[in-house]
This record gives structure tokens, C-alpha cells and sequence, in this order.
């Protein structure tokens, strides 16, 4: 079976390709580099000992991209490409919506026209209206919060239309709860970034530095007064895109599923497990609230485990350890 992943060379996309490689797929990425790096494409042929062509493309390039397809026969397309910073989102609405929704209409344009019409979408629990008590399931009341979470929503409303339009077409649309980690070789990872945003790529940072990390607010309503969220090991993301493959093989419509963990941890929770992979004290303080932040928020993970076979199955120390071993290993990233 012979996938195309686009955006191929990032966080996510990258462990993707080393699940498939493993798995026997043979595949082909399609990243402009924008925000990713050629050097993990090299460490992902390193890391499986199995080559697969890689080509610099922008997905919202509709020539470059129908040039692949007729390059290539593909069974499938697994659409990573896109942009995926919130804050970044909120200054820049309009550069989201072209990028996000132009790359998406785009790549399912090309498809049709190429007669492949197996997808699994990169979405987002962005796309879950925050009002929802957790642990939240496929079917609750979805809005999003910022721009980035409505291109994803809009995103599911065209393909699941486009589903409905056309029996031939099956998609599955992936809501990622919160990705971190690393493959446990150090060899391909998340890239530290100019400045990331999120809590896990901070902290390893801070505890490499021997500097104090903020925690963001510690009087909510959760039992330790940190903000929850459902943490995901990489590994565990790419394979249930594996099984998603899968699905998209034996069905037809559109659908979405929940990879997260079903278990939610607390931002100290996540400090305590680095200081325990790490040998290094958690060192933080206090600081206000971030705005825009909600108590508590994970997953419930159950539909994947009935239709797709899978569920997450590393732990939150798995997920400390990688992350910290990828950071020694690539202080700087790639
Ligand atoms: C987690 C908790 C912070 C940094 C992200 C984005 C998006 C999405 C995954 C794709 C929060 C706290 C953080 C720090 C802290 N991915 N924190 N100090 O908020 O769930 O959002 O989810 O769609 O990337 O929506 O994840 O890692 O940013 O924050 O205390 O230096 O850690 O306040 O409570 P979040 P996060």
C-alpha cells in the first residue's frame, strides 16, 4: 500500500513514517519545510533503514501537487501539512484560514481527480467546544476557540460533506488530544522551535537550562489546582494513524475518533514525571493564569479502541523519558 503523507517531516508526521515503514507501507512525503526539517526525513531513512522519496512541495501549490499524483499511484493520503501554533492563530487569523483551508480543498481537489479517495485528516480536540466536561467523546457539542481549532472544524465540515457527496470516499478525522515525546531512539523528536508553547517542550527545556519553568496558574478546580490535560506519547498518535489506514480501507464516509489516553494529568503531574525521568528537581514557580486556559480536559478514548483496535499504551513516564532523551541527544533540534 503506498501512502502519501503531506507535512511528512514534522512532529507528528515524522513518527508516522517510521510506524509505516515498519509496518511494511511503502510512502512518499510532501512538506514545503515551512515549519519542519529535511534532516528528519535523513534520521527517519537512518532510524528504519528504508528509503522513500521525498519531495518539497506546498500543498496549496495545486500544479506541484497534481504533478505527484500523477507521479505516484497512491492508495492513500494520511494531510498532516498545515499550520498549528493557537497563539500564532489569533494574530494571524487570515494566513490560518488561507493556509489551513486552501491546502485542504486543494489535496481532496487532486485526489478526485487522481481516483484516490482514501483520507485520514490531522484534526484536532480544538475542535471541541470547551464547555464540554471531560472526558469528552466524538459526539459532543464541537466550536472552536481560536482560528487554528476553526480551520479544523471547517476542515471536518468539508470532508464530511464531501463523503456524504460521493460514496467513494472514506475519511477519518483524528482529534489529537495533547502529542509529546519522542521515538525512544532520540534519533527523531520535537523540535524545540524558536520559542514552543506548549508545556512539555518548556519544561524539558527549563530543566535542561537548570532554570525555573512558570506553571500557569495554580487555583483552578482540580486536585492540585493545575490545569489537566490528556498527554499523548507520539508513538502512540502515529499508530492509531496505522489503524485509521486501515478503517479508511474497509469503510466509506466520514468519521472521527479521539486519540488521546483517557487519562488526564495535571501540569504538576507532568513536572513530577520529568523530575523523575530526569534525576533533575522540578524547579517552578507560580504565575497567573494563562488566558484562555481551561481546568481540565481529556479524552474519552473509547470509540477508537471499539472501531479502530487501538489505544494509547505509554506511559506518562514513557512519555518524560522520550522527550528528555530526544533533548540530550539534539540539544538544539535538528
Ligand atoms: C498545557 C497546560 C498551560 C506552558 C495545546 C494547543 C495545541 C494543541 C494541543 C493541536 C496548560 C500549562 C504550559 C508553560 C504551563 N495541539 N503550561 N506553563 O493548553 O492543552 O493547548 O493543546 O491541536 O498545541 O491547543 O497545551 O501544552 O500549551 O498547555 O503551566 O510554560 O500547561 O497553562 O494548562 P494546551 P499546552
Amino acid at each position: 500500500m503506498n501512502v502519501l503523507l503531506t507535512g511528512g517531516a514534522g512532529y507528528i508526521g515524522s513518527h508516522t513514517c517510521v510506524e509505516l515503514l515498519e509496518a511494511g507501507y511503502t510512502i512518499v512525503v510532501a512538506d514545503d519545510f515551512s515549519n519542519s526539517f529535511p534532516e528528519a526525513m535523513a534520521r527517519v531513512q537512518q532510524l528504519t533503514g528504508r528509503p522513500f522519496p521525498v519531495h518539497q512541495i506546498d500543498v496549496c501549490d495545486a500544479g506541484a501537487l497534481d504533478a505527484l499524483f500523477a507521479q505516484y499511484a497512491f492508495d492513500a493520503v494520511i494531510h498532516f501539512a498545515g499550520l498549528k501554533a493557537v497563539g500564532e492563530s489569533v494574530q494571524q487569523p487570515l494566513r490560518y484560514y488561507r493556509v489551513n483551508l486552501d491546502a485542504a480543498l486543494t489535496l481532496a481537489e487532486t485526489m478526485a481527480r487522481h481516483g484516490v479517495y482514501r483520507l485520514v485528516f490531522s484534526s484536532s480536540a480544538t475542535v471541541y467546544d470547551q464547555s464540554n466536561p471531560s472526558p469528552i467523546d466524538e459526539n459532543v457539542a464541537l466550536g472552536a476557540s481560536n482560528p487554528y481549532g476553526w480551520t479544523k472544524y471547517m476542515i471536518e465540515r468539508i470532508y464530511r460533506d464531501l463523503a456524504a457527496s460521493d460514496g467513494r470516499w472514506s475519511i477519518a478525522l483524528m482529534r489529537y488530544f495533547n502529542p509529546v515525546g519522542a521515538h525512544p531512539s532520540g534519533v527523531i523528536g520535537e523540535h524545540p522551535g524558536i520559542a514552543p508553547n506548549n508545556l512539555m517542550p518548556r519544561a524539558i527545556n527549563a530543566a535542561y537550562e537548570h532554570r525555573p519553568i512558570g506553571v500557569f496558574g495554580d487555583d483552578y478546580p482540580t486536585a492540585d489546582g493545575t490545569c489537566v490535560r490528556d498527554y499523548i506519547h507520539v508513538c502512540d498518535l502515529a499508530q492509531g494513524h496505522i489503524r485509521a489506514l486501515a478503517y479508511v480501507q474497509a469503510h466509506s464516509g466520514a468519521e472521527a475518533f479521539n486519540l488521546g489516553t483517557g487519562v488526564g494529568y495535571s501540569v504538576l503531574d507532568v513536572l513530577k514525571g520529568i523530575e523523575q525521568a530526569t534525576g533533575i528537581p522540578a524547579n517552578y514557580r507560580i504565575e497567573p493564569r494563562r488566558a484562555g486556559d481551561i481546568a481540565s480536559y481529556y479524552a474519552d478514548a473509547q470509540k477508537a479502541r471499539d472501531a479502530l483496535g487501538w489505544r494509547a499504551t505509554r506511559t506518562l513516564h514513557d512519555m518524560c523519558r522520550d522527550a528528555w532523551n530526544f533533548k540530550v541527544k539534539n540539544p538544539e533540534g535538528y
